[in-house]
């Protein structure tokens, strides 16, 4: 592998900020898709198409036909998250740089690194002995409402042996996963209205209603400190995972101990005290507010009560509740739970059901060998706390999703100074090589 080229190319793909999220960037995401597109190009895809949409196009892309040979479809995302804070950053989200035998950027890890690897082990094949088609999507990040809807009208473009997505992590450096469970989520905007404008806080102040307090009484009324979500129903269709999920579980290398200390790096965790740490983060819903925006932020001091506040919440679903229902029970809920003297109302922005695949496909065992030629170890099945929105969709026709990935789980998705380990990328590439090569062999049995 000529590790200094494809150093170069990764860092031309993760210079683009393709910030789907954020309308400014549009130009950029565009970019990025097109990025994707010539890279398709070179792997010999005769078909590249932009489908869905202009401005967050799904880039569709088929390889060169290998008779008789399975079908692997290929999912992956080249939008990315918000670079903010950016003081935060060592070296800017958007100028890829390499310290210890790391690539810092913004999209190192989620998705494009690991996008990246999945081209990457394309071209290391030269021809791979498989049928391969490309779904590689801009709006991820966002609720994938263009894939939603091309995938609603054309079903026939999840047609496949399988399916591969390679946008998590590895549970602990040295253990690669494979993933059965992914959370869903459902992403709301609370508007909270107190007064016809902003107010003088020492005229008004005392009698008149301040938005900002209505909000946070009703953010606090939603989820009180024993980690218990005020939303009727909300637990009703959560299934607890079988006493075999949970065993497995305990022998996994994950410390509540160090999770707090080197992952989180805080004084406590927080949650329903009476599940396991794993449990709360995989097999339990959640509420969380964003931020909160409105009032007064500025430099300096302002003596004023807001007329208006809203919050960015979402809350995180697991088997088997279901978007469409949590989405009345919470709007109920807040409804419910808001100061009398303000006038509120809930914006939906996106959602996804969880997603659940079945371990019992023969391309699982393909990824344990390709993991344990590889690196020395196959995969251990584990859940996901995160979200893909279009996984349930994937599966739809009835393949296999295959949900794994390179990542580590120190990376910092979404986070600032996000990164990815150069020696995960580098294996991460011979392993979906070694994927390829065992899919075309034997994934049609
Ligand atoms: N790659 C993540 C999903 C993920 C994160 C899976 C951690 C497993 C572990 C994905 O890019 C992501 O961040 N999804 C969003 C979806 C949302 C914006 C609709 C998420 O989970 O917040
Ligand atoms: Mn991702
Ligand atoms: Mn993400």
């Amino acid at each position: 592998m000529d590790q200094e080229r494809l150093l170069r190319e990764l860092s031309e793909f993760l210079s683009i900020p393709s910030v789907s999220t954020m309308s400014a960037h549009d130009a950029d995401v565009r970019r990025a898709a097109e990025w994707v597109a010539a890279e398709l190009r070179r792997l010999g895809c005769q078909e590249v198409e932009f489908l869905g949409s202009d401005v967050h196009p799904v880039v569709w892309g088929v390889g060169p036909e290998v008779p008789g040979a399975p079908t692997l479809l290929i999912y992956g995302h080249y939008d990315v998250q918000p670079p903010d804070p950016l003081r935060e950053w060592v070296s800017p989200p958007f100028e890829p740089t390499v310290r210890g035998g790391r690539i810092f950027a913004r999209g190192a890890v989620d998705d494009k690194g690991q996008v990246f690897a999945l081209l990457k082990a394309v071209e290391a094949c030269g021809t791979p002995p498989v049928n391969l088609r490309f779904l590689l999507e801009g709006e991820e990040e966002y609720g994938s409402a263009v894939l939603f809807d091309l995938l609603r009208k054309q079903p026939q473009r999840t047609a496949a042996d399988a399916v591969l997505v390679a946008d998590m992590a590895y549970i602990a450096p040295g253990w690669p996963a494979v993933y059965n469970v992914l959370r869903g989520i459902c992403y709301a905007e609370i508007h909270v209205r107190t007064a016809r404008s902003d107010m003088h806080s020492g005229e008004y102040g005392g009698a008149a209603p301040n938005a900002h307090e209505a909000l946070v009484r009703l953010l606090g009324r939603l989820k009180t400190e024993d980690g218990k979500i005020h939303v009727p129903g909300l637990y009703e269709a959560v299934r607890r995972p079988s006493r075999q999920e949970l065993a497995a579980w305990k022998k996994l290398p994950f410390k509540e101990r160090e999770f707090l200390k080197q992952r989180v790096g805080g004084k406590a965790l927080t949650g329903l005290a009476r599940y396991s740490v794993l449990e709360r983060l995989w097999a339990l819903p959640t509420f969380e507010i964003h931020g909160i925006v409105g009032g007064f932020t500025g430099e300096g001091a302002k003596t004023v009560i807001p007329a208006e506040a809203t919050a960015k919440v979402s809350l995180r679903l697991v088997p088997d509740q279901k978007l469409s229902r949590v989405e009345r029970q919470f709007a109920t809920a807040v409804r419910k739970h808001t100061p009398k003297y303000a006038d509120v109302s809930v914006k939906f922005l996106h959602g996804a059901d969880p997603a659940v695949v079945k371990l019992d496909h023969p391309v699982f065992g393909i990824l344990d060998r390709a993991f344990r030629e590889v690196v020395g170890r196959g995969v251990v099945p584990v859940r996901a706390g995160g979200t893909i929105p279009i996984v349930p969709a994937l599966g739809q026709r009835g393949a296999p999703v295959v949900l794994t990935g390179i990542g580590l789980p120190d990376d910092g998705l979404h986070a600032p100074n996000e990164k990815l380990d150069l020696q995960q990328l580098w294996d991460g590439i011979e392993v979906f090589k070694r994927f390829y090569e065992l899919f075309g062999a034997e994934g049609r049995q």
